[in-house]
């Protein structure tokens, strides 16, 4: 017979095909020492309760000891009958504490307030481990902006070439957006270091157990307010499962570019050979594949949200054990990120950027029909009037087959009178770039501004 926690008012086990659907080991197994970790408080406190004795405390504390020390090397592992990994790390207590001291243990608590305590430990360590890789991700951007500070490429809006800017700009922009999530998940834990120990199996405990105590130990900021929304809100999981698809879709975007950037009709850079593949029939591929895998990756995180708040939807309070669904969506994510981010970090810091042929493209486009409109404002010409002028070229280039600054002084005078031959210096990418000066902008000083403001970030974290 199994040990199980509940046994004794049913006259027979589960069935077969009922304890398999109920088996949740094979992916809670690595709560076990976060579960050790919160029996080891919840020990304290129901000494401090007066319900364990002084050398029971030490006995009980000595025995979580070993335990810990058995399953880090393998000694003590679950078995199926254990059904999740509190039943089974009891099941180890027992051994070692003998089932007079072992059995004490549950007092005060249930498998309720454990598993939302113990799912909050291991998202709030998962998200610093997460964190860390973004900023991986963040440092191989800044990298390559470094190495690049002052050359043009083509900007776009709608895939279309727009207006030219730097690369390192655009390069800074997908920093920006990673780091917000870095951000977002400093936000979540502060919403997320609240323990539910000691709210039981939704009514908190009759022991006088303590659940701040509880919660200090265990490195929450304090316990829960509510011991029912302490046992059935995963909230904290969702929010989670959004960012790290936050970031999943940042990647994906970046990566997205990578994968247009590398072809041969784009032809902006080259991956690296230690971050990219061949094929095996054609001898000549260069495949993108981790950008491909971080595309592909992001849906499945995305999926893991959408199941997850679909599972949550409805529930009644409090505990239900849909709730045990909580876990592998959360768990999936962070497996993709940790696989994920070094390869992107990787791919990333050692692409080669084709710096002639960026800058050849920049005025491709007419992308500098923008900035003889604006020549024109600054000269006193109504936008409206600016920009119709500023299309009359285009189209007057275009007919040609030329670019905006093969146009004749003669071509720009019959177009508008306000367009005198000193509109060239606006017609060179360099002077267009320089132009958009303001806060934010494109101009190379104010790039660097907000590099260093970036790097400043990444060294606060
Ligand atoms: N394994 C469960 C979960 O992950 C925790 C146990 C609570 N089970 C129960 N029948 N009350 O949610």
């Amino acid at each position: 017979e199994p040990t199980s926690l509940w046994g004794s008012r049913f006259s027979s086990g589960p069935a077969e095909a009922m304890a398999a659907l109920s088996l949740s080991l094979h992916f809670d197994w690595r709560l076990a020492r976060y579960d050790i970790a919160g029996s080891r408080a919840h020990a304290r406190v129901l000494h401090r309760a007066g319900l364990l004795t002084d050398t029971e405390l030490t006995g009980m504390l000595d025995a979580l000891d070993t335990l810990e020390r058995d399953v880090v090397d393998g000694t003590f592992t679950s078995v199926p009958a254990d059904e999740d990994v509190h039943t089974a790390l009891e099941r180890g207590l027992i051994d070692r504490a003998g089932s007079a001291l072992g059995g004490k243990l549950r007092a005060g608590r249930s498998r309720n307030d454990q598993i939302a305590t113990l799912g909050r430990m291991y998202l709030r360590d998962a998200a610093r481990l997460i964190a860390g890789g973004v900023l991986d991700v963040v440092a191989a951007l800044i990298s390559q902006a470094d190495r690049h500070p002052n050359a043009p490429m083509p900007g776009r809006t709608h895939l279309q070439h727009a207006q030219p800017v730097l690369l390192a700009h655009h390069l800074l922009a997908h920093t920006q957006a990673l780091l917000r999530n870095v951000d977002r998940l400093q936000d979540w834990d502060r919403r997320t270091a609240v323990s539910p120990y000691g709210s039981g199996a939704l009514a908190g405990s009759s022991l006088g157990l303590d659940p701040a105590a509880v919660a200090e130990e265990l490195g929450f900021d304090a316990p829960v307010e509510n011991s029912i929304d302490g046992t059935a809100s995963r909230d904290f999981a969702a929010e989670f499962a959004f960012v790290v698809a936050m970031i999943g879709v940042e990647l994906s975007k970046v990566a997205e570019e990578v994968i247009i950037w590398t072809t041969a009709e784009f032809g902006y850079a080259t991956l690296d050979d230690a971050w990219s593949t061949g094929s095996s029939i054609m001898p000549q591929k260069k495949n993108p594949d981790v950008a491909e895998l971080a595309r592909g990756k992001s849906g499945r995180m995305i999926g893991n949200l959408a199941g997850l708040l679909a599972t949550l939807k409805a529930q009644p309070l409090a505990y239900n054990r849909d709730l045990q669904e909580d876990k592998e969506p959360v768990f999936d994510s962070i497996a993709q990120l940790e696989l994920l981010l070094p390869a992107m970090a990787g791919m990333l810091g050692t692409l080669t950027f084709d710096t002639d042929r960026l800058a050849a493209l920049a005025p491709a486009g007419f992308s500098l029909a923008t900035d003889v409109a604006e020549w024109l404002v600054r000269a006193g010409v109504p936008f409206r009037d600016a920009h119709e002028a500023a299309g009359a070229c285009v189209r007057a280039a275009e007919a040609r087959g030329v670019g905006l600054e093969d146009l004749t002084d003669a071509e720009f005078a019959l177009i508008s009178p306000a367009l005198t031959p000193e509109v060239r210096d606006v017609l060179t990418v360099a002077g267009s770039i320089a132009s958009r000066d303001a806060y934010g902008g494109t101009a190379p000083r104010r790039v660097a501004e907000q590099r260093d403001r970036v790097v400043r970030r990444v060294e606060e974290y």
